[in-house]
């Protein structure tokens, strides 16, 4: 039986999930959060299908070991790749999976051009083609794949020259194009002012990081789970270094 005291689990490939832990600590600050980032094995994006599920699931077993009343996948491409699997493991927990923001930006601008950033793995997967297929009578959707984008912000190189000389050849054909810029992925809100500059200023960025931390809140006062206790947040992660810890404790200050 779930406790109003067991952690609300957050997991992600690495870094990137602690842009939605941020909207959670926000919305739900008596709360206890347990942050997992598996960074030793991202990214997980360029990876096939079976790998990133096997993965997430593994990671989650382990977070599910600890007590938790939660589970929010701060990861789009663990979402595509294994939340279905997730809820058939585990049919009494609460699961949160985010999903790229493609619903609200079209919503934002009916009939607009709408670029999505994400990974390699989330565009080529069903759940994001479903979704693409449903909405694409109302947009126009163009698909921005960035390899490299995680592993530097994983290094701690969001906002620097190497991703702006990354970004620079994708991005600034459609600067000045674009209605809306859906970040797909939770690592690219850490670089918004690099990708916002390249873009130009009259296109929205979007992510699904609010709405998800929204879906968790809903969810946890419907089964009357919610606490308001101290807060606390843990931050771990598969890789352990100084290095990855004083990032991630960073991120979550910015
Ligand atoms: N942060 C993850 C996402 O939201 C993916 C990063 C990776 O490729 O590992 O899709």
């Amino acid at each position: 039986m779930n406790q109003k005291t067991d952690y609300i689990a957050v997991f992600d490939s690495g870094v990137g999930g602690i842009s939605v832990l941020r909207h959670l600590c926000r919305l739900m600050p008596g709360e206890r959060f347990l942050y997992f980032g598996d960074s030793a094995n991202a990214p997980y994006g360029s990876r096939p299908e079976e790998e990133i599920r096997n993965l997430t699931l593994a990671a989650v077993r382990r977070l599910v070991s600890r007590g938790i009343k939660a589970l929010v996948v701060a990861c789009n491409t663990a979402t595509s790749a294994a939340i279905e699997d997730l809820r058939r493991e585990y049919p009494d927990l609460i699961v949160v999976g985010i999903e790229p923001a493609l619903k609200p930006a079209v919503d934002h601008h009916p009939g607009g051009t709408i670029g999505v950033m994400a990974t390699e793995a989330t565009l080529r997967q069903r759940k994001f083609m479903t979704l693409m297929t449903r909405l694409s009578e109302n947009c126009h959707v163009v698909m921005l794949p960035v390899p490299g984008l995680v592993k530097l912000v994983e290094t701690g190189l969001a906002e620097s020259e190497e991703t702006k000389t990354l970004l620079e050849p994708v991005l600034t054909p459609w600067k000045g194009k674009l209605d809306a810029l859906v970040l797909g992925c939770t690592h690219y809100p850490f670089a918004s002012e690099t990708i916002a500059e390249l873009v130009g200023e009259g296109t929205e960025l979007l992510d699904g990081g609010e709405g998800t931390a929204r879906e968790t809140l809903a969810r946890l006062s419907q089964r009357n789970l919610l606490e308001r206790g101290e807060g606390q947040v843990v931050l771990e992660n598969s890789l352990g270094s100084r290095e990855i810890m004083e990032l991630s404790a960073s991120l979550l200050q910015q």
